[in-house]
């Protein structure tokens, strides 16, 4: 049986369609605004960023004032940079990679595009280890972009690091690539349950880079 994903998020309405039925792969709404834009390019780490999930990465950490954020998945530093743009000036990004090389690749990433040493922490680690030790209740904004079939966890453990007020984002939600992988549909399930279960959150599925799934904790 083929499991279909676009339909795992059926409740959370995007921006466009009250059902959650309308959305766009990295190659839907992205390639269009790129055609305009063009690729996001905030630095020169080798993977460039949808132009639209930098725009709204940016978008949200300026709308929520944001001076702490937790990212996890540093990568190589793009949309840490993104983020970065947005947030109050003063503001630190702490960054959880498990893998040094990438972080080596980020550092540069922000470095070239003059961001002081100062405004990121990146640590190296395995995130479902480094998160217990961030204080709880002390972040605007959580942006994870890592494995997907740890989303459910980092829902329970980032609402418990935002204020209130803060947002929650998770990148990749709606997998339209991947339609049969049954593990990555049972976690996109998971956390749509679990989203809806919480009374303090408040939930909107952009369609942008295979749904960004972004959560108000009240
Ligand atoms: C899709 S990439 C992140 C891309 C990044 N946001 C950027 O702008 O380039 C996912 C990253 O998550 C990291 N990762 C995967 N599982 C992890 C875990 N359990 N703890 C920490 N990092 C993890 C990987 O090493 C990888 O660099």
């Amino acid at each position: 049986m083929t499991i279909v994903c676009r339909t795992v998020l059926p409740e959370i309405p995007t921006h466009n369609d009250p059902a959650g039925r309308e959305h766009a792969g990295d190659h839907g709404a992205d390639s269009g605004e790129a055609a305009v834009g063009g690729e996001y390019s905030g630095g020169i780490g080798p993977e460039s960023l949808p132009v639209s999930i930098g725009a709204a990465l940016r978008f949200l950490a300026a709308v929520l004032q944001a001076k702490a954020v937790v990212e996890i998945g540093t990568g190589s530093g793009t949309t840490a940079l993104a983020m970065l743009e947005g947030m109050a000036p003063d503001g630190v990004l702490t960054s959880i990679d498990l893998d040094p090389d990438a972080q080596r690749v980020a550092r540069a990433t922000l470095a070239e595009a003059g961001v002081a040493g100062s405004r990121t922490r990146l640590i190296t680690g395995v995130a479902r280890d480094v998160l217990p030790r961030l204080t709880e209740e002390a972040y605007d904004l959580v942006f994870v972009d890592a494995v997907k079939q740890e989303y459910p966890h980092y829902l329970e453990v980032g609402t418990r690091l935002l204020r209130p007020g803060g947002a929650l984002v998770f990148r990749g939600v709606v997998p339209d690539r991947d339609p049969g992988d049954p593990e990555r549909c049972h976690a996109a399930r998971e956390l749509t349950r679990a989203v809806h279960a919480d009374t303090n959150l408040v939930p909107l599925v952009l369609p942008i880079g295979e749904g960004l799934l972004t959560i108000a904790r009240t």
